[in-house]
C-alpha cells in the first residue's frame, strides 16, 4: 500500500488493532490511518498505543479516506452501512473483515454501486500469521484490488477467490481451521495423559509438535504427504498410529466437519443478511 493512500477503520477492536499493527509495521504512517467507534475509551487507548486521528462518528471518518474498512461484528454491520450512505464516495474502496455478509448485502446497505472486497481472515492474523480469503465485486478495479490484497497481507497471507460462494469454503477451511488445530492439540494432550505423561509435559509436547509440523509443512520443499511418508517408517510406531488414524476413517471425518461448517456458513450468510 502506498503512503499516499488514507485507510479508515470502522471498529476499533481486536482486528482492526492487528490490521492496524501489520501496516504500520511495513511502513504506512499513522497519519494515514483513521478509526472509528462507539467506545470512547477503547479510540483513546487505540489513540495512545498508534497516535492516530480517531472519530465516535462513522460517517465522518468514512468523508475522510480512501478506503473503509468495515471491522465490526456481522450483527451491527447493516447499521453502521447505513449510516455511510450519504458520506461514501464512488471512488472509495470498502473492505469488509465481516465474517459472513455476502457483498450483495453490504452493497442494498451502503446504497448500491460500491466497490466492495469482502474478506474471511483467521484468527492467527492477531499474531501476523493469518492467511485470509478475498473477493471483490464487480465494482473493484486492478488498484483497489491490489490495494485490498496490500492490507490483508499486513496481517499474514491474502488469496482471492473468483465466486463469492467460494468464500464459504475458505471459512470451512482456515476460518474455523485454527479451531480444528486446537481440537488436535487437546486431543493429543489428553492421550498424552492417558499413557503417563504430566497435562503440562504433554500440553508442550502437542503444542510444540503442531508448530514444528506446520512449520515443515510451511517450508514447502516437499508436500505433506512426503513429509508424513518420511516419517513414517515400515512397521514403525507411526505406521501403527496413522493406520489406527485410517481404520476410523480420520479422511471422512474431517471432510464431514468441514461440509457441517459450509453448509453453515451458507445458513448464517441467509441469517445476517436479513438483518435490515
Ligand atoms: N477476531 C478474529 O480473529 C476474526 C477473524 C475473522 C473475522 N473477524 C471479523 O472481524 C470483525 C471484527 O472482529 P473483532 O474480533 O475485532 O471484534 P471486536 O473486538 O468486538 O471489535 C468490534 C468493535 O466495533 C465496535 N462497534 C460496535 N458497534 C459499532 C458501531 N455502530 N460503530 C463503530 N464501532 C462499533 C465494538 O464496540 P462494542 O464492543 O462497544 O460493541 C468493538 O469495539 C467481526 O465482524 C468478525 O466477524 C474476526
Amino acid at each position: 500500500m502506498q503512503n499516499s493512500t488514507s485507510i479508515g477503520f470502522i471498529g476499533a477492536g481486536n482486528m482492526a488493532c492487528a490490521i492496524i499493527s501489520g501496516l504500520i509495521n511495513q511502513g504506512i504512517s499513522a497519519d494515514k490511518i483513521k478509526i472509528s467507534d462507539t467506545d470512547e475509551a477503547l479510540l483513546s487507548l487505540r489513540k495512545r498505543e498508534f497516535n492516530l486521528e480517531v472519530f465516535t462518528d462513522n460517517s465522518e471518518l468514512a468523508d475522510k479516506v480512501d478506503i473503509v474498512v468495515l471491522a465490526v461484528k456481522p450483527q451491527v454491520l447493516s447499521t453502521v452501512c447505513r449510516q455511510l450512505q450519504s458520506t461514501l464516495k464512488n471512488d472509495t474502496l470498502v473492505i469488509s473483515i465481516a465474517a459472513g455478509i455476502r457483498t450483495h448485502d453490504i452493497e442494498r446497505w451502503l446504497g448500491g454501486n460500491k466497490a466492495i472486497v469482502r474478506t474471511m481472515p483467521n484468527t492467527p492474523a492477531l499474531l501476523n500469521q493469518g492467511v485470509t480469503g478475498l473477493f471483490a465485486n464487480e465494482f473493484v478495479n486492478q488498484t483497489q484490488k491490489q490495494l485490498a490484497g496490500d492490507v490483508l497481507q499486513s496481517v499474514g497471507q491474502s488469496l482471492w477467490v473468483e465466486e463469492e460462494n467460494m468464500l464459504d469454503a475458505v471459512t470451512a477451511l482456515s476460518g474455523s481451521g485454527p479451531a480444528y488445530f486446537f481440537l488436535m492439540i487437546e486431543s493429543m494432550t489428553k492421550a498424552g495423559v492417558a499413557l503417563g505423561l504430566s497435562e503440562q509435559t504433554a500440553q508442550q509436547l502437542s503444542i510444540k509438535t503442531a508448530l514444528g509440523a506446520g512449520m515443515m509443512a510451511d517450508a514447502g520443499k516437499e508436500s505433506p504427504r512426503e513429509l508424513r511418508a518420511k516419517v513414517t517408517s515400515p512397521n514403525g510406531t507411526t505406521q501403527a498410529a496413522i493406520e489406527s488414524f485410517q481404520d476410523q476413517d480420520f479422511e471422512v471425518i474431517v471432510a464431514h466437519a468441514m461440509r457441517a461448517a459450509y453448509d453453515r456458513a451458507g445458513e448464517l450468510a441467509v441469517e445476517l443478511g436479513e438483518c435490515d
